[in-house]
């Protein structure tokens, strides 16, 4: 065929055949046919030094203006092809990247786990500064300014009267200030004191204190309810013993243990063969601490006891270093 002919026959029949052409092997099959060695371009482009002269240089020039507008033609129906197949596969009922949750701290969950409890038994949560004076961290809690029970509670003080509080005992008295009976409270919060950190001691570590005073409240009360939040912490089948303790704003004072929960009371390494675990320290309100908040010690009585946060979500999750909660190490916060 006449090369002139050719090139007609490629605009009428080649390009539009270009832009119908709906996949990249269609689009690529074209091409080879215009452009590839055998292709219907290739073979005028090759027959060129075959013309004479004056048809050569017309013919070329045409040849070539075709052939670069089929290539950038090809060109931008491929880029075409291309976003088509990109948003055909994209697929909306995947599902989407995974959000990495957050959690509370352990800490926090024991915290909130106890106080749910004794929620459930009626008493309000009640806060107090953690920054306190020497009056309602030792003074008001009947702890004289040279009484020996001060020793292992020694705290960071600043100028003045102020300290960071050793205990949360001092809540007691702040509720008994504000508040009359019948009281029942309890009262999470970061406490302080001046310790060398170890496997089970920390500068800073947390309590729960509770109180609750009322008329005829006895000891057994305090029983009770150390022993409804033990079966419902711990497990139905934990024994409670309290042993003959001091603490000077309580009186009878007790230290509280429960039965070991991983021996079973048997003897092992972490109640150390005793078949006991101390979990909270317990008394009656003593009446001079009574007296100090204006109540009276012949009308009212009432119970505390303060434990350490630490200490149980040790024992709940079998950490043998106090330390590790405060390491923010994922590895370990994450299993809890
Ligand atoms: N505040 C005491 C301490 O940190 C713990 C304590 C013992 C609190 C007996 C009480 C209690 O309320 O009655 O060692």
């Amino acid at each position: 065929m006449q090369p002139e002919k050719l090139l007609e026959e490629i605009k009428k029949n080649y390009l539009p055949r270009i832009e119908k052409v709906t996949s990249l092997q269609d689009l690529e099959k074209v091409r080879v046919e215009i452009l590839g060695k055998k292709g219907i371009l290739t073979s005028i482009l090759r027959g060129l030094k075959e013309l004479p002269l004056e048809e050569r240089k017309r013919i070329g020039r045409e040849a070539n203006l075709l052939k670069e507008e089929i290539t950038s033609l090809i060109e931008k129906k491929k880029e075409d092809l291309k976003s088509k197949k990109e948003i055909s596969q994209f697929d909306p009922t995947l599902p989407s990247f995974p959000i990495p949750y957050g959690k509370l701290h352990p800490l926090t969950q024991v915290t909130e786990e106890i106080i749910e409890i004794f929620r459930n038994l009626g008493f309000q949560v009640f806060t107090g500064p953690e920054i306190e004076t020497d009056y309602y961290n030792f003074e008001a809690l009947n702890f004289p300014p040279d009484h020996p029970a001060r020793d292992v509670q020694d705290s960071f003080r600043f100028e003045g009267d102020w300290l960071l509080r050793t205990q949360t005992s001092p809540v007691q008295i702040r509720v008994m200030e504000r508040f009359s009976p019948p009281i029942r409270i309890v009262s999470p919060g970061r406490c302080f004191r001046r310790d060398n950190p170890d496997a089970s001691h920390l500068p800073m570590f947390h309590q729960i204190e509770g109180l609750a005073v009322d008329e005829n409240i006895t000891f057994s009360d305090l029983k009770g309810v150390l022993e409804e939040f033990a079966h419902a912490f711990f497990g139905e089948d934990v024994k409670m013993r309290f042993v003959p303790s001091f603490f000077p704003f309580t009186e009878p004072s007790a230290e509280v243990s429960i039965s070991c929960i991983i021996c079973k009371g048997k003897g092992c390494k972490t109640c150390g063969y005793t078949g006991w675990l101390e979990i909270l320290g317990a008394g009656m309100v003593h009446p001079q601490v009574f007296r100090n908040v204006g109540y009276d010690p012949e009308k009212y009585t009432g119970f505390a006891f303060g434990m350490g946060v630490e200490r149980i979500a040790m024992l709940k999750y079998r950490v043998d270093d106090i330390r590790l909660f405060y390491e923010n190490d994922l590895r370990f916060l994450q299993q809890l």
